[in-house]
């Protein structure tokens, strides 16, 4: 919480409390259900009148539809150009004066974001030097730490078979790949134990099981 004390040309203070909305990020394996939980954390939060916004990664910037190319093989590229791509993708995507997340948590908006740096250390740092992975997302992990890191867990098994239900697969939807994403995923969480909060919270089959367990995760944060 900022305390901001104007000072009046009549002596008078104008104080005014600005409280900087909270950035949530949930990540997951594909599969995992962390948008369908997104968006009804979105609507408990709404009820509770915290104005919030939902977002994802990638984009629907320019630069999250190049990615989006890539991604169902529409574009053929190499793996650290789509790296690099998500990098930028997350920098417009913090930063943009416009509409960045940034901008909105300085007004006050809470963020809820589908994928964020995690996942470029999970998936991208699978597939291509992770060292650099970690380096190109640096500006992010330094300027814009998450408040919480909501991990859905389940195995990639029960992932895939999720995934299986839809008509397109994508370019890391195969078990193999997602046995070892989610691996690198939890390296990840380990690693950072000291910088990050993260909660993991187990898939339940009951989608509102899950719901329950995220809601008390972040009560805390908005103190309710
Ligand atoms: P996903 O959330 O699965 O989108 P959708 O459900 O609409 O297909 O994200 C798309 C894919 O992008 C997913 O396989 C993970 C991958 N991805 C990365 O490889 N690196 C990143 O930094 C991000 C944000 C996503």
């Amino acid at each position: 919480m900022t305390r901001v004390v104007d000072k009046t040309a009549c002596g008078w203070y104008n104080e005014t409390v600005m409280n900087r909305g909270k950035f949530i990020v949930f990540e997951g394996i594909d599969g995992s259900g962390k948008s369908t939980q997104l968006k009804m954390l979105s609507k408990y939060l709404q009820g509770k009148g915290i104005p919030c916004v939902t977002t994802c990664e990638p984009t629907d910037s320019p630069f999250g539809g190049l990615l989006r190319a890539c991604l169902t093989g529409r574009l053929e590229t190499d793996e650290r150009a789509i790296a690099a791509l998500f990098a930028a993708d997350r920098m417009d995507h913090l930063f943009n004066p416009v509409n960045g997340i940034e901008k909105r948590l300085n007004e006050g908006v809470t963020v809820l974001c589908d994928r964020y740096y995690f996942s470029s250390l999970a998936y991208n740092g699978e597939m291509t030097d992770s060292v650099w992975v970690e380096e190109l997302n640096r500006p992010a992990m330094e300027q814009m730490r998450p408040d919480l890191v909501i991990y859905i867990e389940l195995t990639a098994e029960a992932g895939m078979e999720r995934v299986g239900k839809r008509s397109e697969r994508e370019r890391y939807e195969t078990l193999e790949k997602q046995k070892k994403i989610r691996e690198r995923y939890l390296r990840v969480f380990e690693k950072r134990a000291a910088q990050e909060s993260v909660a993991v919270i187990k898939s339940e089959r009951d989608k509102e099981r899950t719901q329950e367990k995220i809601r008390a995760a972040v009560n805390g944060l908005f103190g309710i």
